[in-house]
């Protein structure tokens, strides 16, 4: 049996292109005991994994020669292992390869149900839909009577926070590349308005649309949107850092906002997150978007590259802005 993985060739300075990344064949030995094989279906494809590649920093790194780190989804081929059975979904740190090797304590069972496997790196996934949630309902709290603006707002935590704070009452809108996708949150998704940061001015956009201010803001994105979004913030506004995209680049000259002087002038707070500091919250999370995405009411578009190979370069075009929606790479 052969597996085939994504390894770490070099360490990339600027843009994580291609070339910084190998598909290797890998032939496997015997299963060692309290392990499973897991044959990986989905592979996710996060903004967060750039960020492990730099050998220092923040949480968990990808050492050069090792296996990209990356969720996935998948069923057990193998087992060692009782009360993991052949043929079980699951779900966990499976990394960007086709066959993972790991003991079952780094795995979650996964319920069978009427949604395709991948909705539980989409919609359900711990770092999409869950990170959505707990940032909604345990942080940023967006109610009837705000102005809730979300940037990468058509990617795949962006388009399920402002579901979720649609679903809450606040007025949305939404910052994203591109009119395909401000179009598609607008359209599909019912957000109340989008903003194409390519080609308009958000500051004036925002003036437009909002203009006693911006109650909550949701930042996926860092940089020049936030400054943006932050010279706009009304009083006693929000400010939740969910991550800033635009910085993962080049994490040794991360821009800090030049406009965070409007947070006292305007009595605003700002304040970051990470979904794995809410353990307790994830499984209410899971259930209610289980129940929103069974019964239909709530979307998150999936965009699949099919085969191992594409990794390095799904991941390439996330950064450029490419995927709507959750984007995965289908590994067998
Ligand atoms: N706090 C947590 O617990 C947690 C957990 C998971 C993820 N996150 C964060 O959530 C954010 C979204 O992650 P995701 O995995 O769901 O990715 P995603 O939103 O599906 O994809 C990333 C999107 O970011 C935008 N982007 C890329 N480079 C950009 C740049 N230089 N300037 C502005 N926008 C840029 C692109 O959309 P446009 O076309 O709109 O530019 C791209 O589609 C990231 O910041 C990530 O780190 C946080």
């Amino acid at each position: 049996m052969e597996n085939r993985r994504v390894i770490l060739k070099k360490r990339p300075e600027g843009e994580a292109t291609p070339d910084c990344f190998e598909v290797q064949t890998q032939a496997l030995d015997e299963l060692p005991p309290g392990h499973v094989r897991v044959s990986v279906e989905y592979i996710s494809v996060d903004a967060g994994t750039r960020t492990m590649l730099r050998g220092e920093g923040f949480h968990m790194q990808v050492g050069v020669g090792q296996t990209i780190l990356a969720g996935g989804v998948g069923r057990i081929i193998e087992s060692s292992v009782d009360g993991w059975e052949k043929g079980q979904a699951v779900r966990g740190g499976l990394g960007a390869q086709t066959i993972a090797t790991v003991p079952p304590e780094h795995l979650e069972k996964i319920e069978e149900t009427n949604l395709p496997l991948s909705a539980w790196l989409g919609v359900l996934g711990g770092s999409t839909g869950v990170t959505a949630w707990i940032g909604i309902r345990r942080v940023a709290k967006p109610g009837p009577g705000d102005v809730f603006v979300v940037s990468a707002a058509a990617g795949a935590v962006g388009s399920i926070a402002g579901q979720i704070a649609k679903r809450d009452g606040a007025m949305v809108i939404g910052i994203a590349g591109g009119k395909r996708k401000t179009d598609y949150l607008v359209n599909e998704l019912g957000f109340d308005a989008a903003i194409d940061y390519k080609n308009e001015d958000i500051g004036a956009r925002l003036k437009e649309l909002a203009p006693d201010g911006v109650n909550v803001f949701f930042d996926n994105v860092g940089g020049p949107v936030l400054d943006a979004v932050l010279d706009n913030i009304a009083m006693r506004g929000r400010v939740i850092i969910c991550g800033a995209v635009s910085q993962y680049d080049d994490m040794d000259n991360v821009t800090g906002p030049s406009m965070y002087l409007r947070l006292a002038e305007r009595q605003a707070k700002m304040e970051g997150f990470a979904y794995f500091h809410f353990p307790e919250s994830i499984p209410e999370a899971t259930q209610e978007l289980k129940d929103w995405a069974l019964d239909g009411s709530i979307k998150m578009p999936e965009e699949i590259r099919d085969g191992i190979e594409q990794y390095p370069e799904a991941l390439q075009f996330m950064f450029q802005g490419g995927n709507l929606g959750k984007l995965m790479v289908k590994a067998s």
